[in-house]
């Protein structure tokens, strides 16, 4: 654990040639998808959600980056719902790496990074206890569920 602590984390803008990491990477994590009731994507959905992303110039997408290995992937959307506004639509430490901090340091880095939004929402799908236990310990409240499987929450960023 120390020796993990030690490695910057490091965010990488996501592109089309990265979708056998990040295939890799969803591959690595079953329970996320168990959790949510879905397959977890095959290669050829994860090559055609990063050339989607890549055409709205709002959306991002990162590879977390612990030294060289890609531990996470982190995906988010700018001027949304409100120009203020960013929301976090999703944020996925590999399996074998959560409950290590990793999570809440790639939140407060993309934090750091989010010159000049006003608040973060982050939006949990599925039956996720953890993930809401995770976000309110992040400073984040809930504000609303959309509909039963959709929960939206925020934090003011200064
Ligand atoms: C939810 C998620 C992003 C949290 O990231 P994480 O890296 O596992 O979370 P952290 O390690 O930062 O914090 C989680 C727990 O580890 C603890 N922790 C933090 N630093 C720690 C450390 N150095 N050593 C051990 N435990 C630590 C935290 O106190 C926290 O405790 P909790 O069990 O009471 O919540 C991650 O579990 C994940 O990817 N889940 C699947 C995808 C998902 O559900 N995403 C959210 C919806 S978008």
């Amino acid at each position: 654990m120390g020796r993990m602590r030690t490695l910057s984390l490091n965010l990488r803008p996501a592109q089309p040639e990265d979708a056998p990491l990040l295939h890799g990477l969803f591959r690595q994590s079953p329970g996320y998808f168990t959790l949510i009731g879905m397959e977890p994507p095959s290669l050829e959905d994860v090559v055609q959600d990063l050339l989607t992303l890549e055409k709205d110039p709002r959306r991002r997408a990162f590879l977390l980056l612990l030294g060289v290995e890609a531990v996470g992937y982190l995906d988010y959307k700018l001027h949304y719902p409100e120009p203020a506004d960013a929301t976090l639509s999703l944020l996925l430490i590999r399996e074998d790496h959560q409950g290590q901090g990793l999570g809440r340091r790639a939140l407060a880095h993309l934090m750091d990074h989010l010159a000049g939004a006003e608040r973060l929402y982050a939006v949990v799908y599925g039956n996720n206890p953890r993930a809401k236990r995770f976000f309110q310990a992040q400073g984040f409240r809930h504000v609303k569920d959309g509909g039963p499987a959709l929960s939206w929450y925020v934090r003011e960023l200064t």
